[in-house]
């Protein structure tokens, strides 16, 4: 079965040293050193100040909607993982979808001003498949109308924008350090900022919101564990070698696809690519459905990713229309794609693909 993307799993006796070192000291979780040590590695990885690493990438959603003055619209993207969504809808908050940019799928920021209302307290976008939103028109629209920026990240681990990581752009950036993604901790998640209080205020919020009698405000528990600390630590040297063996297998896909049949997102100028997803969209969705079929039949497991678009997930009434998302979502499908899938699999699907477009 060749799945849309296979864990990276580091050296076992590497991982087991760490459990030798939880074993010995018994701290195994509460913010003990290996997760300490995760924070500051990552810290210096993305050249950040502030990060607070937590349990998964929607817990740290919620906790950057929480620190809003009070609930309110959220200026959202209906082009994302439905995490994006739910956190706003957890929060009591409500969802104001804007419309998708054709050419890189993340939010189109010219239509943003327009859904603006007094109502309105944040803009969540999300760095689609690790693409770039347009982070300057939306830091300067942000600016105008006193909104904070809130990105959602859970694919931008890796991906620099104009010499910096996607991670350091907007009041808050979250990651999902999910098995799925290209950094892994097992379940993990972070939060950046470039506020001091405001990464105070996160550490605090992650514990419960209190620091051993001292009780400031409501917090959750979003803090992670040391076991999964130590699955970070184990493949955070290997995030540019994972990275590059990514590259060689999109650059395969991209030579052997048939492009007068496919489209893809075009990856913004100034952005160095993680290489964390393959998108293909499909002239139709029949044409979609007919050949994941065909893939299927062969053990081959790409993922709808992501469908359906936001707008129209059946427990929400929302009323905006979002044309284009709405008509890539039931169109594009993520293919198999992980840093040791092997190059011949990758012509079998690519000429598998081909063959019935
Ligand atoms: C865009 C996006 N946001 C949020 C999440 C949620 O992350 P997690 O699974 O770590 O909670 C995901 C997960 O895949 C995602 O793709």
């Amino acid at each position: 079965m060749i799945n849309v993307t296979k864990t990276y799993l580091p050296d076992f006796d590497q991982y087991v040293s760490y459990l030798k070192k939880i074993w010995d000291n018994g701290i195994l979780t509460n913010n003990g050193p290996l997760a300490r040590e995760l924070e500051k590695g990552l810290k210096e990885y993305l050249g950040v100040e502030y990060l607070s690493f937590c349990g998964n990438g929607t817990i740290v959603l919620q906790m950057a909607l929480k620190l809003l003055d009070e609930p309110g619209e959220i200026i959202t993207t209906p082009f994302s993982y439905v995490a994006t969504t739910n956190v706003v809808l957890w929060e009591n908050c409500q969802p104001v979808f804007v419309d998708i940019d054709p050419k890189t799928y993340c939010i189109n920021s010219e239509l943003i001003e327009a859904a603006i209302t007094e109502r309105t307290r944040a803009i969540l976008a999300t760095h689609v498949y690790g693409n770039a939103c347009d982070v300057e028109a939306i830091e300067k629209i942000a600016k105008k109308h006193n909104l904070i920026v809130i990105y959602d990240g859970a694919h931008a681990f890796g991906a620099n924008f104009n010499d910096r990581s996607l991670l350091s752009y907007g009041d808050f950036a979250t990651c999902s350090f999910h098995a799925t993604k290209l950094f892994h901790t097992v379940e993990g998640g972070a939060i950046v900022t470039n506020n001091s209080k405001w990464d105070e205020k996160l550490h605090l919020m992650r514990a419960f919101g209190h620091r051993g009698d001292d009780y400031y405000f409501v917090g959750i528990n979003g803090k992670n564990s040391e076991m999964h600390a130590a699955m970070g630590l184990c493949n955070l040297p290997l995030v540019s070698q994972l990275i590059a063996a990514r590259k060689a297998v999109c650059d395969l896909y991209t030579e052997l696809l048939d492009w007068n049949h496919l489209q893809a997102p075009e990856w913004v100028i100034g952005l160095e690519r993680n290489y964390a997803y393959y998108p293909v969209v499909f002239e139709s969705e029949a044409k979609m459905l007919a050949v994941r079929d065909v893939l299927n039949q062969n053990d081959i497991v790409p993922r709808r990713y992501f469908y359906p678009s936001l707008n129209k997930l059946p427990f929400l009434n929302a009323t905006e229309s979002c044309p284009v998302s709405e008509s890539i979502s039931p169109r594009v499908v993520c293919l198999p794609l992980h840093a040791e899938l092997p190059h011949e699999d990758v012509r079998r699907i690519a000429a598998l693909i081909n063959q019935n477009l």
